[in-house]
């Protein structure tokens, strides 16, 4: 299959100097890159600002911003061939200054001058193939993790409680629940960003196979009625 995953966090400038942003750093859509293509998957990162190096056979699209995020996501959508999964890695900001200064604003410009509109949600305008996001929460993560999945039509949804130890911005642990549209879900231990990976790469994989054998059997069911 094709994985095309966002990585790390968005920068929205509000003028030459200053950015609305957030701490991620992009280890977890990296791992799930490396996971994909030891388990013989081609990979696409759209990574945001970060400080990390490319897993090699892994091609990588460096943006800045959450509408370059958008715009590689579906270029990258339309150019691969053949079953393609999105997995959303990426803590995108949802939220950009209307318009980003030429010059330096003053300290005392900022309240009045900066306006904030919504950012895309790429996740959820995305059609087309399968779509895989996580979910960073504080509070009910799996009502939250549960209410996005059906809201941006994911496979499944990686929900993570990003106020436990070793969970989240930055860490290389991350202890997720992998939660479906039906709402049952899968508690997952502690373990490596990789081993994570890895399961969500499985999962993937083991959905694809069950939608093929659906479809060839739904095909087969037609043939033999005509
Ligand atoms: O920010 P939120 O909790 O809604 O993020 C849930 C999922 O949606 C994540 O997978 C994130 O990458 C994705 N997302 C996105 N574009 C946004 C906001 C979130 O792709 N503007």
């Amino acid at each position: 299959m094709n994985f095309i995953i966002t990585a790390g966090p968005t920068r929205e400038y509000l003028d030459p100097v200053r950015f609305l942003s957030n701490p991620s750093t992009g280890k977890m859509g990296f791992a799930i890159a490396r996971a994909a293509v030891r388990r013989g998957h081609r990979a696409v990162i759209i990574a945001g600002p970060v400080a990390l190096k490319t897993p090699s056979r892994v091609k990588r699209i460096d943006v800045v911003s959450a509408r370059e995020m958008f715009a590689a996501v579906k270029h990258s959508l339309s150019s691969e061939k053949g079953e393609c999964v999105f997995v959303a890695a990426a803590a995108v900001a949802d939220w950009r200054p209307m318009k980003c200064a030429r010059r330096k604003l003053k300290k005392t410009q900022m309240s009045s001058v900066v306006k904030l509109v919504r950012n895309p949600d790429i996740l959820k305008q995305v059609s087309g193939c399968m779509k895989v996001g996580f979910a960073a929460e504080t509070d009910n993560m799996l009502a939250e993790a549960h209410r996005k999945c059906r809201e941006k039509g994911l496979a499944f949804i990686v929900a993570n409680d990003v106020t436990r130890h070793g969970c989240g911005f930055g860490t290389d642990t991350n202890c997720v629940c992998l939660v479906r549209p039906d709402g049952s879900c899968q508690m997952l231990k502690m373990m490596s960003k990789l081993s994570v990976a890895t399961r969500i790469v499985r999962e993937i994989e083991s959905l694809y196979r069950t939608s093929q054998d659906t479809t060839l059997k739904r095909r087969r069911g037609r043939s033999e009625n005509d």
